[in-house]
């Protein structure tokens, strides 16, 4: 969503915040601006565009330059994309300038005390109110009035101010929003997100809630909001350049889909203990009371949004058959506004690529309310959700880019089938029985591998299947998650109407839409439910449905009652949805190409929802 890059020091640094816009670019936003300061001539420019950054570059005079800035790229909530309600705004007597990521929920209640006094509103947003306030409260001290603005907001932010009359400063505060000052040499940088700074420095320090950062190019000073001075410890970004460069790919989403046997293979680095048929996970065997909470739950929730959801799913089933914990899956939305029962012995998972989500942190926040201890599975290092969690695990797929998540998706289900080991091994499974499975994820990189040398066969079925206009994603057990997952990706980025079921499902409903021209995608590979599976193809075959497989290698029968199939080989049955999930994954990136769509950048979508 929404993107934050500020610059204090000497250089001209209108080049670094434009790049630095365009690194976060793949979150999704639909506006976006840029304030520049001039310190020999004391002047300012202030440039705003709708749309694309691209068209902000265009705006920008190439003899614009300034050594203090601050950027933005605006995701719209209060009031639509337009020049007036881009960012930076604006205080009333145009001394203050400011960049806001979040919502400012007592907005309204803030704008009257405003309008009373005589300020005067020029846009729709939250944004202006904050920027009004903080002039509001201005005496001739900007790091004074930022603090009683804030002191008066409910809601969340991530926010970067600069002031005319004290040039010589930025200053950055957060709430709920994620935020990092940037540590450079004779100059120093905020962002949103670490990847906005990596060209400069690697090394940052991470804001958290109610903190406040004043910047000037040699120092950073980090305080309370209550005013009492912060010793933070600078960090290294987990992650280099190349990580975030596609590297030679047509999209950061191929090349993700491509990394994935390197992200699998990260994502159980050091974890798998072979001769002893199990798992280990740092990250909860540091904690040894909270996991103790985990492995003698008598009920799990899962939350998550999106493609984490379907992870969760399969972490259901896997929990369920292999720990023999009850396990629940709930959408965050949903669980934060119902009345989850949270006895003691109940534990939450929290599942997010990005670790920001708006809905999975409420729903982390309610059940801790509730008195439920709390693990999160993330991949983006000290996001919000890793630190309001009691414990957890991280992925360490390295940067997702693309908006629809892929690799995340897959060292999800790696992550969720390295805990079930762990907890079933210390419960019932058996050695042999554990290192089979410890067995076959040790091999499942080089399979991921070897699917991904077939993406041509694939290609040319996306290229006859890409204008359809509806598909059926069709699958049973661990991979009806991925039936669901499949229909996702298709729907994110090439925007043709997909629906994922249970094959069994179909019937119920979905068999009414089959004809000769409804693409049915059926995962029917050598498991205990195969032959359940061509019962349900052959029901779509009686209609005139044009099947399409996803099969194990040597199953010939298939080949006779399929229009296309695709060949994987086979694993054991809860690491499948990694295999099956592949060429899913590469059908939706070929079609949406084939329809010559932005596959990185999908209409409406933010990578990361920070807002509810
Ligand atoms: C957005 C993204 C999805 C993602 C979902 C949950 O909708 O476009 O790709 O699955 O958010 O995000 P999270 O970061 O919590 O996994």
């Amino acid at each position: 969503m929404c993107g934050i890059v500020g610059y204090i020091g000497n250089k001209d640094c209108v080049r670094f915040l434009v790049d630095g816009l365009k690194r976060v670019e793949y979150r999704g936003y639909d506006s976006a601006g840029i304030l520049i300061y001039r310190k020999n001539t004391a002047e300012h420019f202030l440039v705003k565009n709708v749309g694309k950054i691209i068209e902000l570059e265009k705006s920008i005079s190439s003899n614009l330059s300034g050594n203090i800035g601050i950027a933005h790229t605006r995701w719209a909530t209060h009031g639509e994309p337009n020049h007036k309600n881009s960012h930076p705004h604006v205080s009333n007597d145009g001394n203050i300038f400011l960049v806001h990521n979040g919502i400012i929920e007592n907005y309204t209640s803030l704008k009257k005390k405003l309008e009373k006094t005589g300020f005067t509103f020029y846009s729709e947003t939250d944004t202006e109110i904050l920027v009004n306030l903080i002039q509001h409260y201005y005496k001739g001290d900007i790091e004074k009035a930022v603090k009683e603005a804030l002191l008066d907001v409910k809601g969340t932010y991530g926010i970067g101010v600069f002031c005319l009359n004290e040039p010589d400063k930025l200053i950055a505060a957060r709430l709920g929003s994620p935020l990092l000052i940037g540590i450079g040499k004779n100059e120093n940088y905020f962002a949103s997100d670490p990847s906005s700074v990596l060209k400069k420095t690697s090394e940052v320090v991470y804001m958290q809630d109610r903190e406040i950062a004043v910047i000037t190019k040699d120092s950073v000073v980090h305080k309370t909001l209550d005013d009492e001075l912060l010793e933070k410890s600078i960090e290294k970004i987990s992650f280099e350049l190349t990580d975030i460069e596609k590297s030679g790919y047509d999209h950061f989403m191929l090349k993700e889909i491509f990394e994935q046997p390197k992200t699998i293979t990260d994502s159980m680095r050091g974890r798998l203990l072979l001769e002893e048929g199990t798992t280990k996970l740092g990250g909860l065997n540091e904690h040894p009371e909270i996991y103790n909470s985990l492995i003698n739950a008598d009920k799990i929730y899962i939350v998550a949004c999106g493609t984490s959801w379907h992870s969760a799913l399969i972490g259901e089933y896997m929990l369920e058959e292999y720990a023999k914990i009850p396990v629940e899956v709930e959408y965050a939305s949903e669980f934060r506004y119902r009345d989850p029962i949270i006895t003691p012995k109940t534990v939450v998972i929290a599942i997010s690529q990005s670790g920001e989500t708006a809905d999975t942190l409420a729903a982390i926040k309610e059940a801790k309310r509730k008195g439920a201890v709390v693990l999160g599975i993330c991949n983006v290092v000290g996001s919000s959700i890793s630190k309001e969690t009691d414990a957890g695990v991280y992925l360490h797929a390295g940067p997702e880019i693309g908006v629809a998540s892929t690799k995340a998706f897959t060292s999800q289900v790696i992550v969720l089938a390295l805990i079930t080991i762990d907890i079933a091994r210390r419960k019932h499974l058996s050695f042999r029985q554990g290192y089979k499975i410890v067995k076959e994820l040790k091999i499942l990189p080089a399979l991921v591998e070897s699917i991904l040398e077939n993406s041509a066969v694939i290609k040319e079925i996306a290229k006859k299947f890409s204008s359809a206009k509806n598909f059926l994603y069709l699958g049973r057990g661990y991979n009806f998650p991925v039936a669901l997952e499949g229909a996702l990706k298709l729907k994110e980025i090439s925007y043709i109407h997909a629906e994922g079921y249970p094959a069994a499902e179909m019937k119920h409903g979905p068999i009414a839409l089959i004809d000769e021209n409804m693409p049915v995608i059926f995962i029917a590979i050598k498991d205990t439910i195969y032959d359940k599976v061509i019962t349900n193809i052959k029901e779509v075959k009686a209609r005139n449905g044009v099947v399409i497989s996803i099969a194990s290698y040597g199953d010939e029968e298939i080949d006779l009652i399929s229009d296309y199939v695709i060949k994987i080989p086979d694993t054991t049955n809860l690491l499948s949805p990694i295999l099956t999930v592949i060429p899913l994954q590469l059908l939706a990136y070929y079609i949406a190409v084939e329809k010559g769509y932005n596959v990185d950048m999908p209409r409406n979508l933010a990578k990361s929802v920070t807002v509810e």
